[in-house]
C-alpha cells in the first residue's frame, strides 16, 4: 500500500494530523516532514520523519520515491499576519512550495490535500454566511496565495486528472501546538491566558466576528473529504467549512461560565485588525454538507468545555 506524506508536520495542524493518520493506518504508513524539528514535537520522529524545505523540488521528489508516497497532505505554509511582514517570503513558501508539490504529485501520480482558508474572501464578498462560490478578491498576501493555490489545484485536476481536494478552514482552535502568525490566533491564546493568569489582552476588537473550527473537526473533515466518493464532488477543492461563529467578547463570556473571574481587555493590532475586517463574519458551508457529508461535532459550548478541560490538565503537568 502506498504511503502518506504530511508536509508542515510540526505546525498547528500537522502535529495532530500525523498522530491521527498514524492511529488510523499505521505508524510506518505516514511520513512526517518539516523544515526543522521543534523540541516539543519530537514525538513525530518516532515514525518516519524527513527534514524538508518545501522550496526544494528535488527533495520532495526524493522523499516520494524513497517511501512510495501515494497521498500528500500539504500543510507547509505561512499564515496571514506573518505574511504581511514579508509578502515575498510568503509567496516563495506558499506558492513555490505548492507548485513543487503539484509537480512532484504529477510525476508520481499522487493525490493531494490542500488546505485553503477563509482568507480567500475579501471586502467585496458578502460578510454574513459567505456562499461557497462568492467572489474571491482578498486583500492580504496570504489570501492572494490561497486563491491562486485553489485555482492551480483545480487546473492540475482538469489538465492532468490529478485527484486534488481541499477545504477552506476558518480559524483553527487546538490545544497541542500553538498556531504561528495567524489573525485568528487570539482564539487559542485566550484559553492559555485564562488558565494561567485569568486575564487576556486581545489584539482584535471585541466585536470582530470570525468563524472558527476545533481541531477534532479539522482532522475529521480532511479525512472525510479525502475518502469521499469523487463522483459526488462537484467542487472537489476549496470547500467552505465551519462550525463556530464567534467574537472575542462572546468567547470570553463562554470561558467565564467556567472561570468566573476571567477578564479581557483590548489592545488592537492594526495589521491583524485590518485583515480580520476584510474577512467574512461567517461562512456558508452547506455545499460541503451536501457534496460529502460535512458534519462537525463541536459548537462553541462543546469546544470551550473540551479546551479548558484538556488544557488545564496539560498545564498542570508543566
Ligand atoms: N488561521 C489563519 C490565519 O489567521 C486563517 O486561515 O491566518
Amino acid at each position: 500500500m502506498k504511503k502518506i506524506l504530511v508536509t508542515g508536520a510540526m505546525g498547528q495542524i500537522g502535529t495532530e494530523l500525523v498522530p491521527y493518520l498514524r492511529s488510523l493506518y499505521s505508524v510506518d504508513q505516514v511520513v512526517a516532514s518539516g523544515r526543522r524539528i521543534h523540541e516539543e514535537c519530537l514525538f513525530l520522529t518516532a515514525g518516519p520523519f524527513e527534514l524538508l524545505d518545501i522550496t526544494k523540488s528535488e527533495a520532495i521528489a526524493a522523499i516520494i520515491k524513497k517511501y512510495n508516497i501515494g497521498t500528500i497532505y500539504h500543510l507547509a505554509s505561512l499564515l496571514s499576519a506573518t505574511g504581511e511582514q514579508d509578502p515575498q517570503l510568503l509567496w516563495k513558501i506558499n506558492m513555490n512550495g505548492l507548485v513543487n508539490i503539484l509537480e512532484a504529485a504529477r510525476e508520481a501520480d499522487c493525490s493531494v490535500f490542500f488546505p485553503s482558508s477563509i482568507a480567500v474572501f475579501g471586502p467585496d464578498a458578502p460578510r454574513i454566511k459567505t456562499p461557497q462560490d462568492a467572489l474571491t478578491r482578498p486583500t492580504s498576501i496570504y489570501g492572494v496565495s490561497k486563491v491562486a493555490g485553489e485555482l492551480l489545484c483545480d487546473y492540475y485536476h482538469l489538465k492532468y486528472g490529478l485527484d486534488i481536494r481541499g477545504l477552506r478552514y476558518p480559524g483553527v482552535i487546538s490545544n497541542a501546538a500553538l498556531p504561528g502568525g495567524g489573525t485568528t490566533d487570539y482564539a487559542v491564546h485566550i484559553f492559555y491566558a485564562a488558565l494561567k493568569s485569568g486575564h487576556y489582552t486581545c489584539f482584535l476588537k471585541e466585536d470582530s466576528s470570525i468563524d472558527m473550527i476545533y481541531m477534532p473537526d479539522v482532522l475529521k473533515g480532511a479525512l472525510k473529504l479525502m475518502e469521499a466518493d469523487p463522483g459526488k464532488l462537484k467542487h472537489r477543492n476549496a470547500f467552505n467549512v465551519s462550525s463556530i461563529t464567534v467574537t472575542p467578547r462572546q468567547l470570553a463570556a463562554e470561558i467565564r461560565k467556567q472561570i468566573p473571574d476571567f477578564t479581557i481587555d483590548y489592545e488592537i493590532d492594526p495589521v491583524r485588525q485590518a485583515i480580520a475586517d476584510s474577512w467574512p463574519d461567517s461562512l456558508d458551508d452547506s455545499v460541503a454538507r451536501e457534496e460529502w457529508g460535512w458534519n462537525p461535532n463541536y459548537d462553541l459550548v462543546a469546544m470551550t468545555r473540551d479546551m479548558l478541560d484538556v488544557l488545564s490538565k496539560k498545564l498542570q503537568q508543566e
